[in-house]
């Protein structure tokens, strides 16, 4: 069922912005939330939380609402937020994320929420759920049942619906008609994008058996790759039973590569993006030590 669900990632994101994405106008049309518009007009901080694979998907909201909405975002895990002390401005709202809709500590996050009068959104794939029913106004995936323990295709679609609620948000701040409109013509391509990844499957079958015997991996990236790390070290540990952790390339210096050497590989996630030489330079760090790098990135990037 996971291999199932991985192969449906592309129609996940066609599912989840079927609808939503208006091209021409470069804006995002989400129908759940709008009986509570002009409160989120009123919003300036949000606080995203969730558990595991969703709560990864939020580190991401909040780097693309802060960049693209202009919202001041923070993430919490449910099961830290539901415990701590945590102090909310009447202009704040709560954004839960999940999957199923019946995480305990979320639910219990939210209803904490409810209790300081904070606006309650929520993103959940399963309707009628209870968390869908207890949020003051949500956005549903719309990917049909997950059935695979582990959250692939589920993931995906709540970046896209961040990314929508990002576009649709911050076309009503900051964000200009022109950048709106190239966000929405990226999504509707995606798709097609995420396909052509699957043409190189038994590439990334070859290099699993090449790393199968090794018991310990690094999964690296920075800023927009950074939760990508995390959720594919997860996936690693919950899927092959081998050790993995997440870090952000940034912080490999401050600690972890002390573990590096030719038995400790590393996985980067390193597309061309605003930090790509940043990244180039980890790598190179982790090659000084003689460590193994598998390295996620642009197509056509020889380096
Ligand atoms: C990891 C995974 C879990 C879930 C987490 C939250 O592959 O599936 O970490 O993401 O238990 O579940 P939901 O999204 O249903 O609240």
């Amino acid at each position: 069922f996971m291999l199932k669900e991985i192969f449906e990632g592309p129609e996940a994101v066609e599912n989840s912005s079927r609808g939503r994405v208006m091209v021409k106008e470069g804006k995002a049309k989400l129908g759940g939330i709008e009986s509570v518009s002009q409160k989120l007009e009123k919003i300036n901080r949000l606080i995203i939380t969730g558990c595991g694979t969703a709560y990864y998907a939020g580190m991401l909201g909040k780097y693309m609402l802060e960049e693209y909405a202009g919202i001041a975002t923070e993430v919490d895990n449910a099961s830290e937020l539901r415990y701590r002390q945590p102090i909310f401005s009447p202009d704040t709202a709560l954004l839960s994320i999940s999957q199923s809709g019946e995480t305990a500590d979320t639910l219990a996050a939210i209803r904490e929420a409810k209790k300081m009068g904070l606006t309650t959104l929520g993103i959940t794939n399963v309707v009628g759920s209870t968390i869908a029913r207890e949020v003051d106004a949500g956005v549903y995936n719309h990917i049909g049942p997950e059935i695979g323990v582990a959250s692939t295709k589920a993931f995906i679609s709540q970046l896209i619906v961040l990314l929508l609620l990002a576009l649709h948000l911050g076309r009503d701040r900051k964000m200009s008609a022109s950048e709106g409109k190239q966000i929405a013509a990226e999504i509707a391509v995606l798709p097609s994008k995420m396909r052509r990844i699957f043409r190189f499957k038994e590439k990334i079958e070859e290099i699993a058996r090449k790393y199968s015997e090794y018991d310990n991996f690094l999964y690296m990236g920075r800023k927009y790759s950074f939760p990508i790390a995390l959720e594919g070290a997860l996936k690693l540990k919950e899927i092959s039973y081998m050790h993995a952790e997440g870090y952000s390339a940034g912080e490999m210096k401050h600690g972890p590569i002390a573990m590096i050497d030719e038995n400790f590989p590393s996985v980067f996630i390193a597309p061309r993006d605003s930090v790509y030489q940043k990244t180039l330079g980890n790598m190179e760090e982790i090659k000084a030590r003689d460590g193994k790098i598998i390295a996620i990135a642009t197509e056509g990037d020889e380096r």
